[in-house]
């Protein structure tokens, strides 16, 4: 894994040259995470969007072949004695953000969880300040640029 990383802890960017290395990248990230977190996962199809949660999964001690792309489910839960809960959302087939309303998402919010939304820039508006945005560029050669970032605090 090449990782140029940035002074302030919070902003981080990488470049992994595979799945499995974008798979470690989220697993190494993963214990950084706190009940409450809110993570966007923004990028096209096939970035690594659902990759990354599969490793995050991992690094929370959950199980991560459970983790799949939901299709007829908004949400998913992932749940085991001892380990931080993880909520699985994708947004792909969201058109208003209203629907992720309707199905609770604000309540996750509030749980002892870690969510992570999957075309995250979709639901921007809806979580709180503090959220954690994570971009993924697809490069030449399975190579991806993932970009760390904690969103802005109103000051
Ligand atoms: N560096 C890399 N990081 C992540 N995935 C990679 C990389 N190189 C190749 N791949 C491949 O790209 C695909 C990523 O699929 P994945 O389902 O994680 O993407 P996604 O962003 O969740 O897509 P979708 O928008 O359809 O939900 C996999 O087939 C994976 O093997
Ligand atoms: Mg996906």
């Amino acid at each position: 894994m090449t990782t140029s990383e940035r002074s302030r802890p919070s902003e981080l960017e990488c470049i992994t040259r595979s799945a499995e290395e974008t798979r470690a990248l989220a697993r190494r990230l993963a214990p950084q995470l706190r009940p409450g977190d809110v993570v966007l996962l923004v990028g096209e199809l096939g970035a690594g969007k659902t990759t990354f949660v599969r490793g995050l999964a991992e690094g929370l001690g959950l199980d991560p072949g459970r983790v799949s792309s939901p299709t007829f489910v908004l949400i998913q839960e992932y749940e085991r004695e001892g380990a931080p809960s993880l909520y699985h959302v994708d947004a792909y087939r969201v058109r208003d953000p209203c629907e992720l309303l309707e199905v609770g998402l604000e309540e996750y919010f509030e749980r002892p969880g870690i969510t992570v939304i999957e075309w995250g820039d979709k639901v921007r508006e809806l979580v709180p300040p503090g959220a954690i945005e994570i971009r993924f560029e697809v490069l030449e050669d399975d190579r991806r640029r993932i970009r760390v970032r904690r969103l802005q605090r109103p000051t």
